[in-house]
């Protein structure tokens, strides 16, 4: 687990004490503070009645810091603690009637909103928001790297659109395996040239903006553009993933020089300017995206393709010239009369889909968000759902994923083996294939938008350059930093990448493959036609992280903030254990355990970031066939008409409206 547990421990520390009035927490429908945390804590028997969303004393009496060797056999860096009051744990939703956009930095957010209130549309301004990431925040994302599009139209048709790197052509299933000895290196996919699959982004950015968008190039890369040229105050975000890489880089390295451009890394607050990158976007504003993979001397692909070799790579013109994003049949289905609508391998939405179906063939949650027998629920359906990504998941034109995955049916089989009380036998799970101990997830890339438009047409973007800073390996004179996605392959059967993740031949490396992802945008359509936009970052926390969100808002109506805000678990199968953030209560751990589950509480906050809009149409936007109340375990209202819209402050994130 990495320091980054550190930073964003501190992130969601320092939002809640920005927390404006209303401490006994949100008054608004459906947050978990005052009486309705009340009410929710009521619902949580035999437990902590202390609204789950809250801050504990104890979170806030954390000695530190120190070092734990924890049951993961990992690392761990445990924050120091804030000592004080108790606070409330999230802010009201910032609500409109005119779009909103959701992303876990404020100036992408605002990138996008700024699209919204020139007229673009919802795809305008999540690329928009996206391309404004890469400059703000290129930990995570940026056109060096790919990612994944869901759109839905207002009028109900739905788009999925996959912008995944691809293995080279010369890639082969052992090129991440020690010659001599057989073992997989970890380096030789995580840094370096041979840690690069053909970039994405730009082919995928012209391509939805070509089919879906309504704007110019040239405008939706301007507020992006802008940031780069003339410079932006370094984010808390970057001037710690900055910090954490630096020392690792020798002296001269072309991303120590970009991070620590005075010779220390980039601090909170700085001023930075990225002309390289400006001068990118500008060729990309007035050519097109396309232009991105030219290979005449001196153009984008080319810089590419030679700073890949210089760093060992196989990376070839053919690769760039070939690469293609691709259209995808979205994956649909149903929670809780909800329509769920995500994207298919090789992204993570049917291991959200999976889950999500096992719970909704469960009986409805007998108690409230925080007890140990909902999470109990959760945990189980996921260890079901991430058993067959182990198997299953990879790039479908290699390996098909077998369809019934996200079907009602086989979830409902799955269902149909959890126990209420007790957790099941390893081979019990999905279809496993054994079950080999790693390590934690860890995540320091990747980013999640939401965005949703005036008129109700709705995008779920994600996007990611892999690890933090990709490879390492910047593009030549582009200012573009190059992903390291060869890492989500797995490198051989049953040996766990940087997530812990396992696959077998379904994700070897294999030339013109896309590697498995956990990248779950996912839209989900209520009955009465409101839409809930919903994603995040952290590698397979994504998944867990993203089905939480949808049930503290489905099943427990919970605001986007407080649902995003509220505590999670993680659990993905391998290795066996379920971890479990710090404000999970000490008797609702109890009860896990009764239950047979090995937990890992997390000294911080997990490293997901998950980033939320809810659309509720005006009367006369719905359509009068769909008018089914939404069912719902209580009787608060539901949320207003109009856009509510909230980033997660384990990332700092803050949304914006037009
Ligand atoms: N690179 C992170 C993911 O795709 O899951």
């Amino acid at each position: 687990m990495s320091a980054n547990f550190l930073l964003d421990c501190q992130d969601l520390r320092e939002k809640r004490r920005e927390k404006r009035g209303g401490e006994q927490g949100g008054n608004g429908p459906g947050q978990l503070g005052g009486e309705a945390a009340q009410r929710a804590g009521d619902r949580v028997s035999g437990e902590s009645k202390r609204p789950t969303v809250r801050l504990p004393t104890r979170f806030g009496g954390l000695p530190g810091p120190r070092l734990l060797v924890g049951s993961l056999a990992t690392l761990v860096v445990m924050a120091p603690g804030v000592p004080g009051e108790l606070q409330a744990a999230y802010r009201e939703p910032l609500r409109g009637g005119r779009g909103a956009v959701a992303a876990d930095h404020e100036l992408a957010s605002r990138a996008g909103a700024e699209i919204l209130a020139r007229g673009g549309n919802a795809v305008d301004a999540a690329i928009a928001t996206a391309l404004a990431l890469g400059v703000v925040q290129p930990a995570g994302s940026g056109l060096g790297g790919g990612g994944f599009l869901v759109f839905r139209r207002a009028d109900g048709t739905v788009r999925v659109l996959d912008f995944r790197e691809v293995a080279p052509k010369q890639a082969h299933a052992n090129m991440f395996v020690d010659e001599k000895t057989g073992q997989v290196v970890p380096e030789r996919s995580r840094r370096g040239g041979l840690a690069v699959g053909v970039p994405g982004e730009a082919a995928g950015f012209a391509q939805a903006l070509r089919e879906l968008g309504s704007l110019p190039a040239e405008q939706v890369i301007a507020p992006a553009l802008r940031l780069a040229k003339e410079g932006f105050p370094v984010g808390r975000h970057l001037a710690r993933s900055a910090a954490l890489v630096v020392p690792q880089l020798r002296a001269g390295h072309p991303l120590r020089v970009l991070l620590a451009p005075g010779g220390a890394p980039l601090k909170q607050g700085e001023q930075w300017r990225r002309p390289e990158l400006a001068e990118t976007l500008a060729v990309l504003a007035k050519d097109g995206f396309a232009a991105y993979y030219r290979l005449e001397p001196s153009a984008i692909g080319d810089e590419i393709l030679h700073a890949v070799a210089a760093a060992g790579g196989v990376l070839s013109a053919d690769d760039l010239r070939s690469y293609k994003p691709v259209w995808r049949q979205p994956l649909l289905g149903r929670y809780r009369g909800w329509q769920v609508v995500t994207a298919p391998p090789p992204a993570g939405g049917i291991t959200a889909l999976e889950t999500l179906q096992i719970l909704d063939a469960r009986p409805v949650f007998a108690e409230g968000p925080g007890a140990s027998s909902t999470l109990h629920e959760i945990v189980e359906s996921f260890k079901h759902a991430f058993s067959d990504r182990a198997r299953y998941h990879g790039d479908p034109a290699f390996d098909a994923v077998p369809p019934e995955l996200g079907t009602a049916a086989y979830a409902k089989d799955r269902a149909a083996t959890i126990s209420r009380e007790q957790v099941l036998q390893p081979t019990q799970y999905g279809r496993p294939q054994g079950n080999t101990p790693a390590q934690a997830p860890r995540d320091h890339g990747t980013s999640h938008l939401c965005v949703i438009d005036k008129d109700g047409n709705a995008a779920a973007l994600t996007t990611t350059v892999n690890l933090s800073f990709g490879a390492h390996v910047i593009a030549g004179r582009t200012g573009v930093l190059l992903n390291n996605q060869m890492d989500d392959f797995a490198a051989q059967s049953n040996k766990p990448n940087a997530f812990g993740l396992v696959g077998t031949g379904a994700n070897l490396v294999a030339p013109g493959k896309r590697p498995a992802s956990s990248m779950s945008p996912l839209l989900a359509v209520a009955p009465d036609g409101s839409v809930l936009c919903v994603g995040g970052s952290g590698g397979p926390t994504i998944v867990t992280g993203v089905v939480q969100t949808v049930i503290n808002v489905v099943d427990f109506r919970m605001t986007v903030e407080a649902a995003i805000a509220a505590p999670r678990v993680h659990a993905q199968f391998i290795p066996d254990s379920v971890l479990v953030e710090p404000e999970i209560a000490a008797d609702v751990r109890a009860g896990l355990q009764r239950r047979g589950h090995r937990l890992v509480v997390t000294p911080a906050a997990l490293e997901t970031a998950v980033q939320a809009v809810f659309y509720r149409p005006p009367r006369a936007q719905v359509d009068p066939g769909a008018t089914t109340p939404i069912p719902v375990a209580d009787d608060r209202p539901a949320e207003p008409r109009g856009f509510s819209v909230a980033a997660d402050p384990r990332k700092g994130g803050i949304p914006a409206l037009p």
